[in-house]
């Protein structure tokens, strides 16, 4: 009489099959739940609706040894809130190969150090590695078996010739990718690209973000102001013995580690096929930016405000700041100490 008063016992099903290129695992709401309700004679199936399910609490988050999420497949019996695994955790989301394009440089050797302390298989190339993506040279090797590319290859000038260079490097990876089945093509552009049709450069880099989404390949485009390691080359540009000419410029200046940081993470994840923005912490005007970058070098030359004064005087209000971006931790005095 007792027992049958009791509620029945449940048996929880939850399956996943994971998508290539690491699309969200159960936790991020890619799990079909049914509830099947068991009894003595024909058991009554309830069908859940799919969607985020809270874990129980008697079983852990199934992560793999370097605390990624990994896949599952299993069933639980929830014996009046005891939850017994009947099926055991699988699938373990696999180590990816990532092709690092210009993973000599700035960003990209930084990408390739955090992509393998990830788990990940992530070989730099450039011309120093016998790649180049403007000749095509030893590109259908580089990109055999990648997962995912990661372009973080740049012009070698700042002019002209840098559309030149995007659209013809952009022309040769997305035909090579393709040809080798790549999955996911991941490019590092900069913040209000398209809002300075001015400068050469930045046409060309929009020029870049325009030949990935009209392309094959699913991609993500990580959008990133101003490296504060490139101070130093924008202060280069307008200075002589005694002065520094900058104009006012808002800049949002975010560490080169920081960006490294984001595109790592972005890299790992699926196609976002939009753009994700990335900014420093804080905005100066440029020519304030130079100030405090030459008192914290002890550089005597004194700036001098000009608002036409080099690259950056092109630039029309604050198209190069994003203070909803994503923000980065690293502030720029403690960056400069
Ligand atoms: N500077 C900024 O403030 C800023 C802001 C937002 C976005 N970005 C973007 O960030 C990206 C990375 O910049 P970065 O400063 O890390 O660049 P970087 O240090 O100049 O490195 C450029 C990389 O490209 C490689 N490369 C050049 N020509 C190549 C070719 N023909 N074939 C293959 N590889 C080639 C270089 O190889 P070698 O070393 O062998 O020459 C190097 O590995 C750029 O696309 C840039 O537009 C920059």
């Amino acid at each position: 009489m007792l027992l049958a008063m009791m509620p029945l016992p449940h048996v929880r099903l939850h399956a996943c099959v994971r998508a290539p290129h690491g699309e969200p695992g159960p936790e991020e709401s890619r799990d079909a739940i049914s509830t099947v309700r068991t009894g003595l004679a024909l058991p009554l199936v309830d069908l859940e609706r799919g969607g985020t399910v809270p874990r129980e609490p008697s079983r852990p988050r199934p992560v793999d040894g370097l605390g990624r999420n990994v896949c599952e497949f299993g069933a639980w019996i929830d014996v009046w809130g005891l939850f017994i695994p009947l099926g055991a955790y699988a699938n373990e989301r696999p180590v990816m190969k990532f092709a690092v394009i210009g993973g000599t440089g700035l960003i990209g050797s930084q990408v390739v150090k955090n992509l393998k302390a990830a788990g990940h298989e992530a070989v730099p190339h450039s011309p120093s590695t016998g790649v180049d993506i403007i000749s095509g040279k030893g590109l259908d090797e580089a990109l055999a078996g990648a997962d995912t590319v990661v372009n973080l290859a740049n012009s070698p000038t700042f002019d002209e010739a840098s559309l030149a260079f995007f659209r013809t490097s952009m022309d040769n990876l997305l035909a090579a990718a393709r040809k080798a089945g790549v999955g996911h093509f991941v490019i590092l552009s900069i913040v209000g690209v398209d809002q300075v049709p001015e400068l050469d450069y930045y046409r060309a880099k929009a020029l870049q973000e325009e030949l990935l989404t009209a392309g094959p390949i699913p991609y993500s485009i990580v959008r990133a102001t101003q490296f504060m390691e490139f101070m130093d080359a924008i202060l280069s540009w307008t200075a002589d013995n005694e002065t520094v000419r900058l104009p006012t410029t808002p800049i949002q200046p975010i560490a080169a580690k920081d960006v490294a940081a984001a595109v790592t993470d972005v890299a790992q994840g699926p196609p976002l096929r939009g753009i994700r923005n990335i900014a420093g912490p804080e905005v100066f005007p440029l020519d304030e930016l130079g100030r405090i970058t030459l008192s914290a070098k002890g550089d005597s030359r004194t700036v001098v405000t000009d608002p036409t004064a080099g690259m950056f005087g092109e630039v029309k209000g604050d198209v190069l700041t994003d203070t909803g971006a994503d923000l980065a931790p690293t502030r720029y005095a403690d960056w400069l100490s």
